[in-house]
């Protein structure tokens, strides 16, 4: 574990190596204790000048054994290794051959980061520095080199041996051992290096290319589940014909493999040639995922096979350049699921998730850019604003560009970088270049930090016929930014008149105008539209054309005319957000909300028009979450107020709409058998948003419904969602519904993970002390990621009430369990610790019990890991 209090790293301070790494042969010969890894690598000095400079190469944890350079053995002098570097202090002028042995222990690996043992099955994961972990290396993603990889192994307990690239050759060896050796033509990083031995089914199928090439397709999964693993396949093949077809991008070797492992502390990761995934994002079927789970294996399968050309392909120079490759590929697995699915629901999806998870971070003691230029850590900078904010920016760059715009940049940047090790500006320079628009105001969004606020104030000039917009820009101090600078933003809008028509205008003046795209350039600026009629209401913001927030002088009912007739979906489903919002605001500080009869009454409408669809309409029943809330009450926010009022607001609603909800509920029919498509997906999404809300109806036969669809469910999405609604509103039943589900899937981890966070999600226990019950039960435990996410994550994200319980017990306890996890897993012990982000937001009480339960971190006897040191830090500063 790393404890050391070392210092930050800088962008500054980028430097190339010393010398330059081209090839490597790997040896492994794989023991669950004594794993031997024989590294041979054909070195030469970057610079003939720099003669005699030591090199030096990165370890964590490594036992050395031995080193020879052109197949001598070093003598005591020639070099100096300890577990996390190793030096070689008089290398040979020419080119030489440096081999280095060293012994890990895969078993001992709980940290998950290198070699390590997964159900009896060795595998690995090196992003962002777990080479390091395996051999001495330049563990940088700037050091590219081609790898072959030999792997030994007894045969009868891991008859699977897997590593990058294309298999060379394989064959018998004595006492009960194989091997097997494979090269990757690829020059790659060592992040990107892959491993796996064991014994595994598989699924395959063929692909052929669009020029030609045959692929040979193969997922790897625990024996048993491989027609689990169908869905899978399914994906991985439509993504990489759409990779072709929308950006021109074809697969480059002969195989592409992907293994999914139970233990992981990500997703899963884009090895070149050799995906590694956790199993929840492979593993599917209609009894166990919901439709949720299929959409994440959809979108994780793409974006993990989009690496290969944004991220493997073209690497990052050095990890401040990482959204170079994960916003760009989060950008293009979010195209790839609007063009699969709904666009405009996929939007609202992904805007959701953008508002509840990074404008949070931004907004906090954790806010850093998209590109960061010091950090501490680097595993606590797989953050949302890297990944989600970093996807925004390709985005906004696609709406300035236009879509053909956009392709012609991201062909120049394949073109001009492929096998290179690039950064945010070589990307951004290709923009420029190949749309001839200056593109420095723009790149301000990847070094600015915090989230603009958007002021807009209208003027209607009777006389002359014309609506000004006045809209200024402002963005708030964050950790070490002081003072910002305007930003170019893009506004894609509309106007609709007093009847809810879309409203012609003859011209604008005031700003840059791209077809329906207003260019905001300035602090403050004055957008005139000439020819309007009066009343008429801007829709600003269209699509979410940019990561901001906006604070209009739309009155409610204004709001409520956008969120009838907006024909933007996102736009629409925005402004019945904003109405929400406003009126839970009211009622969480004991305010009237004037305008609840209408919103109801609007809502009514919208859930009962058929021409909308099914998965827009649940969406349009999810109130904001308090995370929304969040900054219209800062300082102030208190989690039970928040709480009470949403409850009254959803009995409101439920008041208004039940007759709609009994109709709906009989008449919309998911497709019989299952299917995982979206407008089925969508279909059962509303049914079961609907039976949410028959959760907290007073009349006693809404509630014998929703234990009715716990019971005739046919698939994980109903079963979950009634099973979630009849305990968190605990209806009569609930706990033999809890028993019956245990029972039904307790040999199957990834379905009892739904049934500690059903639990742990619930606003109506006790809190604490029902997770220590929880965590008692066989099925848990603490070393395993993905339990660990299934009990806290529903616990911290997603019970906002108990977990802001007002006595501090649930941050207390938190505290202790960041602290125990932190000695096994400082990754997972980590990202546990982000749900203090917003600690400064809350109410004085409970901030002053927040704060001392982070400061109880920094004050444990044991030895804390860097990981979790760095973030306790952070958030208190
Ligand atoms: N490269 C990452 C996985 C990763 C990140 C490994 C950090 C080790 C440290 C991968 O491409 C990724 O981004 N995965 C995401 C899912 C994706 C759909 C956003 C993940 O694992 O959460
Ligand atoms: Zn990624």
């Amino acid at each position: 574990m790393k404890t050391d209090l070392s210092n930050y790293v800088y962008l500054k301070d980028y430097q190339k190596t010393e010398y330059v790494i081209s090839e490597v042969d790997l040896v492994f010969k794989l023991d669950p204790e004594k794993t031997i890894v024989q590294n041979k690598m054909r070195i030469e000095r970057r610079h003939q000048t720099d003669a005699g400079t030591t090199l030096v190469l990165d370890g964590d944890e490594l036992t050395f054994i031995s080193a020879q350079v052109n197949g001598q053995s070093l003598n005591e002098g020639q070099f100096e290794a300890s577990a996390n570097s190793f030096r070689l202090l008089t290398p040979p002028a020419d080119e030489f051959e440096l081999t280095i042995t060293t012994q890990v222990n895969p078993s001992a690996n709980t940290q998950l980061s290198g070699l390590y043992l997964s159900s009896g099955n060795y595998c690995t994961q090196c992003e962002a520095e777990g080479f390091r972990r395996i051999t001495y290396f330049y563990d940088r993603p700037d050091s590219l080199a081609i790898y072959k990889t030999r792997i030994e192994a007894l045969k009868a307990k891991y008859p699977v041996l897997l590593a990058n690239g294309n298999p060379l050759t394989s064959g018998d060896m004595d006492a009960g051992y194989h091997f097997a050796e494979w090269l990757d033509p690829h020059p790659k990083p060592s992040y990107l290096f892959a491993l796996v031995a064991g014994d595994l089914g598989r699924v395959s199928a063929p692909y052929t290319t669009a020029s030609g090439r045959n692929v040979a397709l193969n997922i790897y999964v625990e024996h048993g589940n491989e027609p689990r693993s169908t869905y899978a396949m399914d994906c991985l093949i439509r993504s990489m014909k759409w990779d072709e077809e929308r950006f021109g991008r074809e697969y480059d070797l002969d195989v592409f493999n992907i293994v999914a492992v139970s233990d992981f502390n990500m997703g899963a990761m884009e090895n070149k040639g050799l995906n590694i995934f956790n199993d929840k994002y492979i593993l599917a079927d209609p009894k166990v995922a919901t439709d949720a789970d299929y959409e994440g294996i959809e979108t994780v399968v793409a974006h993990e096979y989009f690496h290969n050309w944004t991220g493997n392909r073209i690497t990052c120079r050095d990890w401040f350049q990482l959204c170079l490759k994960e916003g760009l590929t989060v950008f293009r697995d979010q195209e790839f699921s609007s063009d699969e699915r709904s666009r405009s629901v996929q939007r609202i999806q992904n805007v959701r998730s953008l508002k509840s998870r990074q404008f949070p971070e931004d907004s906090g003691p954790l806010a850093h850019p998209v590109r960061p230029d010091t950090y501490k850590e680097i595993n606590n900078f797989y953050t949302a604003t890297v990944y989600q904010k970093g996807s925004e920016l390709c985005g906004m760059l696609q709406t300035l560009l236009g879509i053909d715009g956009f392709r012609k940049g991201m062909d120049l940047y394949f073109e001009r970088h492929d096998g290179d090790a690039a950064t945010i500006e070589d990307f951004l320079a290709c923009f420029a270049e190949s749309s001839q628009i200056n593109l420095d105001q723009f790149a301000l969004w990847y070094h600015q930090s915090g989230t603009p606020l958007l002021k807009v104030t209208r003027l209607y000039n009777r006389d002359r016929q014309e609506l000004s917009l006045t809209i200024s820009q402002e963005l708030a101090p964050t950790p070490g930014q002081e003072k910002k600078e305007p930003m170019l933003i893009p506004i894609r809008f509309g106007l609709l008149a007093k009847t809810g028509d879309e409203q012609a205008f003859s011209a604008i003046r005031g700003a840059k105008v791209k077809d329906d795209v207003i260019w905001l350039e300035n602090a403050t600026q004055t957008i005139v539209f000439e020819g309007v009629s009066e009343g008429c209401v801007p829709s600003l913001l269209r699509g979410f054309s940019a990561p901001v927030n906006i604070e209009s002088d739309l009155n409610s009912f204004e709001k409520l005319l956008l969120m009838q007739h907006d024909c933007d979906g996102f736009s629409k489903w925005q402004a019945l957000q904003d109405v929400a919002g406003d009126i839970l605001v009211k009622l969480s500080v004991g305010q009237e909300a004037p305008e609840l009869d209408a919103f109801t009454e609007a809502l009514a409408a919208i859930i009962g028009d058929d021409s909308l669809e099914y998965a827009f309409r649940a969406l349009c029943l999810q109130m904001p979450s308090h995370d929304d809330l969040v900054p219209h009450l800062s300082g102030k926010y208190d989690p039970e107020a928040v709480y009470q009022a949403k409850l009254k607001l959803r009995k409101q609603i439920t008041k208004r709409l039940l007759p709609l909800f009994e109709t709906i509920y009989s008449e919309v029919k998911p497709a019989s058998p299952f299917n995982p498509d979206a407008t089925s997906a969508g279909a059962r999404s509303l049914r079961n948003t609907i039976v949410s809300y028959l959760g907290i109806s007073s009349d006693q036969r809404h509630h014998e419904l929703v234990v009715k669809h716990f019971e005739n469910a046919d698939n994980m999405s109903d079963q979950i969602s009634a099973l979630i609604t009849l305990v968190h509103d605990q209806i009569t039943g609930y706990e033999v519904a809890l028993q019956q589900f245990y029972e039904m899937h307790k040999n199957t981890p990834l379905a009892l993970d739904k049934w500690f966070a059903a639990q742990a999600s619930s606003p109506t226990s006790s809190g604490v002390e029902m997770l220590e019950c929880l965590a008692q039960d066989p099925a848990f435990s603490w070393g395993t990621p993905n339990r660990v996410r299934a009990l806290l994550d529903p616990f911290t994200i997603g019970n906002p009430r108990l977990f802001n319980k007002a006595d501090g017990s649930s941050y207390k306890y938190l505290a202790q369990k960041v602290l125990e996890i932190d000695t096994k897993n400082p990754q997972l012990a980590a990202r546990v610790l982000n749900a203090f982000r917003s600690w400064q937001h809350l109410e004085p009480t409970r901030r002053q019990l927040a704060r001392q339960a982070l400061a109880s971190i920094l004050d444990a006897k044991q030895a804390i890991s860097i990981d979790i040191r760095d973030i306790t830090e952070r958030c208190l500063q």
